[in-house]
């Protein structure tokens, strides 16, 4: 509490101050002042924001908020002028003004001014940046599907703010390879960034998923998978094109299949004439075994069981596919196993086959000399070589 002797000295102190100057004293007319700065603001887009303008002193004037870049009064006081239903403001009937924005739009991005119409004017500014997620924009399925040798392009479009970075990537991290010159030069890589990915010369070990991953940033990161397919002729390989086993003994004849697109497999029997019997069906004698290795590779092995006499021949595994058709044979051809240091219960190899030993014949009463040099052979011998001793061998043995 101020004496009053001090009260009545400034009233007359203020008294003389307005006789003297002409002008009022200065705590009775305090110019606007803002208290505080005008806040930037990073939205994602859909969110609400508002921006606050705090003004003491206010008196008469007015705070009016404007859209810096476009000029343009959004409201003046808490009267709209922008014909904008996402923007409000509020006021706290204090010192205090809020500029709404719902529902934030990317055009709502900018410079936002909180202004007093004093003259000159006061004003303030804060920046609102509008953030959006990425998005992969659908555009008209591309070709991903190619014959070996061929190109693919896979596009992407991605949209968001700041702009998005376009990333390719196969499934289990799998390299991507360029090829180039004819396919004579290799680039491998794990990811590409563009938004278009260009796969030239490509191989069957393309084949499989890839993704275009967009990121800016703001979450969440999209991505979109791609399935590249790689057409070929089917590539039939037997494991061992020479194949020997006791009779009574369980034979597995394997067969090797890359093909793309899906081809259809089976195994035949040839007799002499060439004619190629039925498919081979699965029976209580044959067992047919389709192992995937992968997307367009698969083993198709053939067990014989219990080998008789008439089982002894040519097999033929056979794929065809939309593109061809491609087979390899096996010759089953007998051996007996009576012979030295070869036991019934041992596998026997003949060109890397390999059987099982079941159920075997007593030892025969004829020595098959021949056959006995076969063992030797087979495993020191290439199978082409092998193919042409086995050729003599049983010319020598038909005359
Ligand atoms: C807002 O951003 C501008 C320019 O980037 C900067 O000068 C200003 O200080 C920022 N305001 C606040 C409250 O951080
Ligand atoms: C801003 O964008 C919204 C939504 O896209 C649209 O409705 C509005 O008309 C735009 N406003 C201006 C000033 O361009
Ligand atoms: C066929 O044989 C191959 C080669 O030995 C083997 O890897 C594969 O697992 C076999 N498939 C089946 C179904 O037995």
């Amino acid at each position: 509490m101020f004496p009053s002797s001090t009260k009545a000295a400034w009233w007359l102190a203020t008294f003389f101050s307005v006789f003297v100057t002409g002008e009022m004293p200065i705590q009775a007319e305090m110019e606007p002042e803002f208290l505080q700065a005008l806040e930037n603001h990073t939205v994602t887009q859909g969110r609400d924001v508002h921006f606050t303008c705090v003004v003491n002193h206010l008196s008469n004037y007015r705070v009016a908020w404007i859209k810096s870049d476009s000029k343009a009064i959004l409201a003046i006081h808490t009267n709209m002028v922008a014909l904008n239903p996402r923007l409000s403001v509020t006021y706290n009937n204090h010192n205090t003004w809020k500029l709404h924005v719902s529902n934030v739009q990317a055009n709502d991005s900018g410079t936002y001014m909180c202004q007093v119409n004093t003259d000159p004017m006061k004003s303030q500014m804060g920046y609102l940046s509008v953030v959006i997620p990425p998005d992969i924009v659908d555009t008209v399925s591309e070709e991903s599907t190619a014959q070996e040798g061929g190109s693919i392009r896979l596009t992407c479009s991605a949209t968001g703010e700041p702009p998005p970075t376009v990333l390719w990537r196969r499934d289990h991290n799998r390299p991507i390879v360029f090829r180039h010159d004819g396919g004579r030069e290799r680039k491998v890589v794990d990811s590409y960034k563009g938004e278009s990915l260009e796969l030239s010369h490509v191989q069957r070990t393309d084949m499989g998923a890839y993704y275009c991953i967009a990121s800016n940033g703001i979450p969440p990161t999209v991505s979109r998978r791609y399935h590249v397919e790689v057409h070929f002729i089917p590539q039939v390989k037997v494991t061992n094109q020479l194949v020997g086993a006791p009779l009574g003994s369980d034979v597995e004849l394997q067969c090797y299949i890359e093909a793309s697109p899906k081809a259809m497999n089976s195994w035949y029997r040839e007799d002499g004439k060439s004619l190629v019997s039925d498919k081979l069906l699965e029976n209580p004698k044959l067992r047919i075994l389709d192992s995937v290795v992968n997307e367009y590779s698969r083993w198709m092995n053939l067990t014989i069981k219990s080998l008789a006499p008439g089982d002894y021949g040519t097999y033929v595994c056979a794929s065809v596919n939309a593109l061809g058709k491609m087979e390899s044979q096996v010759s089953l051809h007998k051996i007996e196993l009576n012979m030295n240091g070869f036991g019934a219960e041992e596998p026997m190899v003949s060109g890397a086959a390999w059987q099982r030993a079941r159920n075997l014949p007593s030892a025969r009463a004829r020595p098959a000399a021949s056959h006995a040099h076969q063992y030797f052979l087979t495993q020191h011998l290439p199978p082409q070589l092998y193919a042409l001793l086995l050729t003599v061998l049983r010319y020598v043995n038909t005359i």
